[in-house]
Formats: C-alpha cells, structure tokens, sequence
C-alpha cells in the first residue's frame, strides 16, 4: 500500500467519549518521517495505536500494538484486513505498565519503538523504562508530544543523556538513536541529567568539613 492512500483516507480509528470513531492519530508529516525508519522483518513496538500502527504493519515489521481499547484495535484490524495487510502485527490489550513487563509476545531486541500511549505523568517514562533496555545501539526510540510537560520531562532527559542522540524532530515527535549501551555503574551519579547535583554535593562536602571544624573549636 503507498503510505499515501493512508494521509488520503485518514480513516477513524480512535474512539471519543461517547465511543464514536474520531482521529486521534499522530501528524502527517510524522508518519512520513516513521515510514522512513521501517524496514520489513525489524521488531517493532508502539504504545498507543492508530494511523501509526498502520504504517509498521505495511513496511512488512514484526510489530507489537499495545492499547487498553478494544474497539479502536478492531477498526485497525478491519482496515488492515481491508488492505490486505498486517497479518503478522500483534495487538497486545491493556495498559502499557502493566503489559509492557509481563507479555511474552514482546521480543528481547527492538529495533524501533514508538511512545504515543497514555499521556498523563509517568507513563511516557513507564514506556520508555520497559523498553529502552531491548534498543541495541543503532535503534531508534520515537517520543510523541514532547511539548506536554508530563512527556516533556523525559525529552528533555534523553536531549542531555550521552546513550541517545536526537537523529530528527518532527512537530512535536523527537526521533531518538541509541548510540551507546547504558551502563549503570552507580546509580544515578552517571546520568547527565545529576551531573550539577553530583558536583554541587561534592563541593558542599569540601566546604562543610573545615566549617564543621572551625566551629568546633
Ligand atoms: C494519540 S493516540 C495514539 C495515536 C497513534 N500513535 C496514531 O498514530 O494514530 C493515544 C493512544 O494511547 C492509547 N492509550 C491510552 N491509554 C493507554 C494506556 N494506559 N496504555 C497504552 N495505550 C494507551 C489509546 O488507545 C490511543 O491509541
């Protein structure tokens, strides 16, 4: 299917609250950016579904959808079918903290992940927590909607980490590659994010001791 067919249709797969079909799915020029990074036979995972789901199954992936709505994964599936398409993607129903780390379906390496599920604070860090750890070197980690400040805390978590490197930003979709393993060797004193905390506690211990003596005296 040209990718083109899918902006054109911009069929309704999401649901509003009153359970009629609605488009909440992710930005055009987002899915063509997605559609550049895919390549058939990769292991793929997304949080969230919709057009984006649409996009792994017709570069030929093993995807995996995680999503808590029935509904929406069965439009996606009828459209699929329609097309012919996305025998091969799995829909995983729930909620991604709590399928994330118990699903077997869920391979050991991810090639390509996409975080578009619940938006609400911590869940973009949930995501990304069970996840991060499959991306080999070379993988790629796509985050939507940097700009809501519950997402906004992890963009700007991986903008200063050294394992990740901002390959694109589209809209609001930050395109990660992972260019090193994380290696954890004491806890948070090797994250970026506690370098200024680091050297400040150390410095507040040099200054402490002598002070703590002088008024000893
Ligand atoms: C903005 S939409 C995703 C758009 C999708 N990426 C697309 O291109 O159409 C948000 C998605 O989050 C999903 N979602 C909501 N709560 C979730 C949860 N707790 N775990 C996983 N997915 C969740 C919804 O089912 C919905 O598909």
């Amino acid at each position: 299917m040209d990718i083109e067919q899918l902006i054109s249709e911009k069929p309704l797969l999401h649901s509003d609250e009153n359970g009629l079909p609605v488009d909440y799915s992710i930005n055009v020029q987002v899915i063509k950016a997605l559609n550049g990074y895919l390549k058939p036979g990769m292991h793929t995972l997304e949080t969230g579904s919709g057009h984006s789901t649409i996009v792994f199954a017709n570069n030929g992936t093993h995807h995996i959808s995680i999503s808590p709505y029935a509904d929406e994964q069965l439009r996606i599936k009828q459209y699929l079918d329609g097309k012919g398409i996305g025998k091969e993607a799995i829909f995983l129903n729930g909620s991604s903290d709590q399928i994330l780390p118990n699903a077997p379906e869920i391979p050991e390496v991810l090639d390509v992940v996409l975080i578009d599920g619940a938006h609400r604070f911590p869940f973009a860090c949930i995501d990304f927590h069970y996840t991060e750890q499959k991306i080999p070197v070379g993988g790629i980690f796509i985050l939507d909607d940097v700009h809501m400040p519950s997402v906004r805390i992890l963009y700007q978590f991986l903008m200063k980490e050294k394992e990740w490197e901002l390959v694109q930003k589209v809209k609001n979709t930050a395109f990660f590659k992972r260019v090193a393993i994380t290696q954890i060797y004491s806890d948070w004193q090797g994250q970026e994010m506690n370098s200024s905390f680091k050297k400040l506690s150390a410095l507040k211990g040099k200054i402490s001791k002598p002070i703590k003596k002088l008024l000893k005296r």
